[in-house]
Protein backbone atom coordinates (compact mmCIF):
# COMPACT_ATOMS: atom_id res chain seq x y z
CA UNK A 1 0.00 0.00 0.00
CA UNK A 2 1.51 3.53 -1.08
CA UNK A 3 0.24 6.74 0.30
CA UNK A 4 2.64 8.09 -2.35
CA UNK A 5 0.25 10.75 -4.92
CA UNK A 6 -1.01 10.16 -8.30
CA UNK A 7 0.60 12.14 -10.67
CA UNK A 8 -1.52 13.81 -13.72
CA UNK A 9 -0.37 15.78 -16.28
CA UNK A 10 -2.12 17.83 -19.61
CA UNK A 11 -1.08 20.49 -21.85
CA UNK A 12 -3.46 22.73 -20.04
CA UNK A 13 -6.41 22.64 -17.64
CA UNK A 14 -8.48 19.55 -20.17
CA UNK A 15 -7.42 16.90 -18.36
CA UNK A 16 -9.07 18.42 -15.58
CA UNK A 17 -12.22 16.58 -16.90
CA UNK A 18 -9.90 13.29 -16.38
CA UNK A 19 -8.82 14.43 -12.57
CA UNK A 20 -12.27 14.98 -12.18
CA UNK A 21 -13.10 10.82 -12.78
CA UNK A 22 -10.43 9.89 -11.08
CA UNK A 23 -10.97 11.46 -7.84
CA UNK A 24 -14.89 10.78 -7.65
CA UNK A 25 -13.47 7.06 -8.12
CA UNK A 26 -10.22 6.81 -5.81
CA UNK A 27 -11.50 9.72 -2.89
CA UNK A 28 -8.87 8.09 -1.04
CA UNK A 29 -5.48 9.09 -3.34
CA UNK A 30 -3.48 12.23 -2.99
CA UNK A 31 -3.50 14.07 -6.38
CA UNK A 32 -0.59 16.38 -7.88
CA UNK A 33 -2.19 17.97 -11.09
CA UNK A 34 0.16 19.91 -13.83
CA UNK A 35 -1.49 21.98 -16.36
CA UNK A 36 1.27 22.70 -18.71
CA UNK A 37 -1.00 25.92 -20.21
CA UNK A 38 1.95 28.20 -21.22
CA UNK A 39 2.48 25.56 -23.86
CA UNK A 40 -1.03 24.57 -25.10
CA UNK A 41 -2.09 23.44 -27.49
CA UNK A 42 0.00 20.21 -27.94
CA UNK A 43 -1.91 19.47 -30.75
CA UNK A 44 0.00 21.24 -33.07
CA UNK A 45 4.11 19.91 -31.77
CA UNK A 46 6.11 18.06 -33.27
CA UNK A 47 6.27 14.45 -32.01
CA UNK A 48 9.93 15.54 -30.74
CA UNK A 49 8.21 18.44 -28.76
CA UNK A 50 5.96 16.53 -27.60
CA UNK A 51 8.09 14.10 -25.92
CA UNK A 52 10.31 16.82 -24.23
CA UNK A 53 7.22 18.53 -22.65
CA UNK A 54 6.10 14.95 -21.37
CA UNK A 55 9.32 14.45 -19.96
CA UNK A 56 9.48 17.87 -18.24
CA UNK A 57 5.91 17.04 -16.81
CA UNK A 58 6.71 13.34 -15.83
CA UNK A 59 10.16 14.45 -14.33
CA UNK A 60 8.70 16.57 -11.95
CA UNK A 61 5.75 14.48 -10.95
CA UNK A 62 8.62 12.01 -10.62
CA UNK A 63 10.73 14.68 -8.03
CA UNK A 64 7.30 15.14 -5.99
CA UNK A 65 7.29 11.26 -5.38
CA UNK A 66 4.48 10.10 -7.32
CA UNK A 67 3.94 6.48 -7.82
CA UNK A 68 1.69 6.38 -11.09
CA UNK A 69 1.33 9.35 -13.60
CA UNK A 70 -2.11 9.69 -15.44
CA UNK A 71 -1.16 10.91 -18.81
CA UNK A 72 -4.53 13.06 -19.52
CA UNK A 73 -3.55 14.43 -22.76
CA UNK A 74 -4.26 12.35 -25.76
CA UNK A 75 -1.88 14.20 -27.83
CA UNK A 76 1.06 13.48 -25.54
CA UNK A 77 -0.53 9.61 -24.85
CA UNK A 78 -0.74 8.75 -28.70
CA UNK A 79 2.55 10.20 -28.95
CA UNK A 80 5.38 9.68 -25.45
CA UNK A 81 3.73 7.40 -23.27
CA UNK A 82 6.02 4.16 -25.39
CA UNK A 83 8.86 6.72 -24.70
CA UNK A 84 7.77 7.23 -21.42
CA UNK A 85 7.01 3.73 -20.29
CA UNK A 86 10.29 2.69 -21.43
CA UNK A 87 12.88 5.22 -19.50
CA UNK A 88 10.76 5.41 -15.97
CA UNK A 89 10.24 3.38 -13.85
CA UNK A 90 6.63 4.01 -12.68
CA UNK A 91 3.62 2.92 -14.23
CA UNK A 92 2.05 5.36 -16.80
CA UNK A 93 -2.06 5.46 -18.17
CA UNK A 94 -2.79 6.87 -20.84
CA UNK A 95 -5.79 7.87 -23.01
CA UNK A 96 -6.77 7.07 -26.38
CA UNK A 97 -9.80 8.04 -28.34
CA UNK A 98 -12.63 5.46 -27.84
CA UNK A 99 -12.77 4.31 -31.36
CA UNK A 100 -13.40 0.71 -30.22
CA UNK A 101 -16.44 1.49 -28.42
CA UNK A 102 -17.90 3.48 -31.11
CA UNK A 103 -17.12 1.25 -34.01
CA UNK A 104 -18.16 -1.78 -32.36
CA UNK A 105 -21.86 -0.27 -31.54
CA UNK A 106 -22.69 2.12 -34.48
CA UNK A 107 -25.31 0.66 -36.44
CA UNK A 108 -25.03 3.79 -39.14
CA UNK A 109 -21.81 2.46 -39.83
CA UNK A 110 -20.54 5.77 -39.82
CA UNK A 111 -18.59 7.79 -36.39
CA UNK A 112 -16.99 10.95 -35.87
CA UNK A 113 -13.64 11.72 -33.79
CA UNK A 114 -12.65 14.87 -33.14
CA UNK A 115 -9.08 15.20 -31.85
CA UNK A 116 -5.80 17.15 -32.43
CA UNK A 117 -3.52 17.14 -35.72
CA UNK A 118 -0.64 15.14 -33.17
CA UNK A 119 -3.31 12.54 -32.08
CA UNK A 120 -5.19 11.95 -35.09
CA UNK A 121 -1.29 11.58 -37.51
CA UNK A 122 -0.20 9.49 -34.70
CA UNK A 123 0.63 5.86 -35.52
CA UNK A 124 -1.48 4.36 -32.41
CA UNK A 125 -4.37 6.39 -33.64
CA UNK A 126 -4.44 4.68 -36.85
CA UNK A 127 -2.92 1.56 -35.12
CA UNK A 128 -6.82 1.39 -33.25
CA UNK A 129 -8.71 2.65 -36.15
CA UNK A 130 -7.26 -0.16 -38.43
CA UNK A 131 -7.63 -3.05 -35.56
CA UNK A 132 -11.54 -1.71 -34.73
CA UNK A 133 -13.12 0.19 -37.88
CA UNK A 134 -12.75 -2.14 -40.42
CA UNK A 135 -15.92 -1.22 -42.48
CA UNK A 136 -17.23 1.73 -40.20
CA UNK A 137 -16.65 5.09 -42.10
CA UNK A 138 -14.41 7.31 -39.84
CA UNK A 139 -15.03 11.17 -40.58
CA UNK A 140 -12.21 12.46 -38.90
CA UNK A 141 -11.67 16.26 -37.98
CA UNK A 142 -9.08 18.70 -36.29
CA UNK A 143 -10.27 20.27 -33.56
CA UNK A 144 -8.05 23.44 -34.96
CA UNK A 145 -8.83 26.38 -32.40
CA UNK A 146 -10.46 25.01 -29.18
CA UNK A 147 -7.94 23.92 -27.19
CA UNK A 148 -6.90 27.76 -27.35
CA UNK A 149 -10.61 28.91 -26.60
CA UNK A 150 -10.73 26.48 -23.74
CA UNK A 151 -7.35 27.78 -22.61
CA UNK A 152 -8.22 31.22 -22.88
CA UNK A 153 -11.80 30.99 -20.83
CA UNK A 154 -14.20 31.00 -23.77
CA UNK A 155 -15.88 27.72 -23.71
CA UNK A 156 -19.33 29.14 -24.19
CA UNK A 157 -18.38 31.46 -26.94
CA UNK A 158 -19.91 32.31 -30.18
CA UNK A 159 -16.70 31.76 -31.67
CA UNK A 160 -16.68 27.94 -30.21
CA UNK A 161 -20.25 27.70 -31.66
CA UNK A 162 -19.48 28.93 -35.04
CA UNK A 163 -16.18 26.38 -34.76
CA UNK A 164 -17.92 23.35 -33.48
CA UNK A 165 -20.76 24.03 -36.14
CA UNK A 166 -17.81 23.83 -38.56
CA UNK A 167 -16.74 20.55 -37.58
CA UNK A 168 -19.75 18.98 -36.86
CA UNK A 169 -21.36 19.62 -40.07
CA UNK A 170 -19.27 17.15 -42.28
CA UNK A 171 -20.10 14.42 -39.60
CA UNK A 172 -23.53 14.92 -39.26
CA UNK A 173 -23.65 14.54 -43.70
CA UNK A 174 -22.45 11.29 -43.24
CA UNK A 175 -25.15 10.06 -40.56
CA UNK A 176 -22.32 9.48 -37.88
CA UNK A 177 -24.34 7.73 -34.77
CA UNK A 178 -21.48 7.85 -32.75
CA UNK A 179 -19.06 11.09 -32.03
CA UNK A 180 -15.39 9.99 -30.27
CA UNK A 181 -14.03 13.12 -28.36
CA UNK A 182 -10.54 12.48 -29.00
CA UNK A 183 -9.01 15.27 -26.60
CA UNK A 184 -9.40 15.58 -22.83
CA UNK A 185 -10.36 19.37 -23.61
CA UNK A 186 -13.72 18.15 -25.56
CA UNK A 187 -15.72 16.69 -22.71
CA UNK A 188 -16.49 20.37 -21.24
CA UNK A 189 -18.11 21.23 -25.05
CA UNK A 190 -20.90 17.93 -24.65
CA UNK A 191 -23.66 20.42 -23.33
CA UNK A 192 -22.62 22.65 -26.87
CA UNK A 193 -22.21 19.55 -28.83
CA UNK A 194 -25.80 18.09 -27.33
CA UNK A 195 -27.58 21.04 -28.92
CA UNK A 196 -25.84 20.91 -32.29
CA UNK A 197 -26.04 17.13 -33.16
CA UNK A 198 -29.06 15.12 -33.91
CA UNK A 199 -30.71 13.32 -30.66
CA UNK A 200 -29.70 9.97 -31.35
CA UNK A 201 -26.02 10.68 -31.88
CA UNK A 202 -23.97 9.48 -28.64
CA UNK A 203 -21.14 11.07 -27.22
CA UNK A 204 -18.30 9.43 -26.05
CA UNK A 205 -15.37 10.32 -24.13
CA UNK A 206 -12.80 8.09 -22.40
CA UNK A 207 -12.19 9.87 -18.95
CA UNK A 208 -14.87 7.09 -16.62
CA UNK A 209 -12.43 4.31 -18.22
CA UNK A 210 -9.15 5.73 -17.80
CA UNK A 211 -10.63 5.96 -14.19
CA UNK A 212 -11.19 2.05 -13.74
CA UNK A 213 -7.96 1.48 -15.49
CA UNK A 214 -6.10 3.23 -12.99
CA UNK A 215 -7.67 1.83 -10.37
CA UNK A 216 -6.66 -1.69 -11.85
CA UNK A 217 -3.53 -0.71 -11.74
CA UNK A 218 -3.35 0.30 -8.55
CA UNK A 219 -5.32 -2.80 -7.24
CA UNK A 220 -2.92 -5.26 -9.13
CA UNK A 221 0.22 -3.32 -7.84
CA UNK A 222 -0.61 -2.92 -4.63
CA UNK A 223 -0.24 0.21 -4.66
CA UNK A 224 -3.88 1.93 -3.58
CA UNK A 225 -3.62 4.57 -0.78
CA UNK A 226 -5.15 3.01 2.65
CA UNK A 227 -4.01 5.38 4.93
CA UNK A 228 -6.35 7.33 6.80
CA UNK A 229 -4.85 10.39 6.92
CA UNK A 230 -7.43 13.40 4.90
CA UNK A 231 -5.99 12.74 1.10
CA UNK A 232 -4.39 16.28 -0.14
CA UNK A 233 -4.94 17.68 -3.90
CA UNK A 234 -2.53 19.81 -5.53
CA UNK A 235 -3.08 21.30 -8.54
CA UNK A 236 -0.38 23.45 -10.37
CA UNK A 237 -0.62 25.78 -13.51
CA UNK A 238 1.88 27.83 -15.00
CA UNK A 239 -1.05 29.61 -17.11
CA UNK A 240 -3.62 31.72 -15.85
CA UNK A 241 -4.96 30.36 -12.87
CA UNK A 242 -8.32 32.07 -12.73
CA UNK A 243 -9.05 29.89 -16.04
CA UNK A 244 -8.18 27.15 -13.91
CA UNK A 245 -10.21 27.66 -10.67
CA UNK A 246 -13.17 28.43 -13.13
CA UNK A 247 -13.42 25.05 -14.93
CA UNK A 248 -12.57 23.29 -11.37
CA UNK A 249 -15.53 25.20 -10.10
CA UNK A 250 -13.48 26.45 -7.22
CA UNK A 251 -13.86 23.15 -5.72
CA UNK A 252 -10.22 22.52 -5.22
CA UNK A 253 -6.74 24.11 -4.19
CA UNK A 254 -4.78 25.76 -7.04
CA UNK A 255 -1.32 27.01 -7.18
CA UNK A 256 1.25 29.14 -10.02
CA UNK A 257 4.22 27.25 -10.24
CA UNK A 258 6.43 27.99 -13.29
CA UNK A 259 7.44 25.09 -14.41
C1 LIG B 1 -3.73 19.83 -27.13
O1 LIG B 1 -2.94 20.25 -26.28
O2 LIG B 1 -3.60 20.19 -28.32
C2 LIG B 1 -4.87 18.94 -26.77
C3 LIG B 1 -4.65 17.98 -25.68
C4 LIG B 1 -5.19 16.56 -25.98
O3 LIG B 1 -4.91 16.04 -27.04
O4 LIG B 1 -5.88 15.96 -25.11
Amino acid sequence: MSNLPVGIFDSGIGGTSIFKELHALLPNENFIYLADSKNAPYGNKSKEEIIQLSIKNTELLIEKGCKLIVIACNTATTNAISYLRENYPIPFIGIEPAIKPAALNTKSKAIGILATKGTLSSQLFHKTTDLYANGVKVVEKIGEGIVHLIETGQIESNEMKALLKTYMEPMVKENIDYLVLGCTHYPYLIPMLKNMLPEHVKIIDSGLAVAKQTKAILESKNLLNDSEIKPTIELYTNGNINVLNSILEHQFPTNYLDF
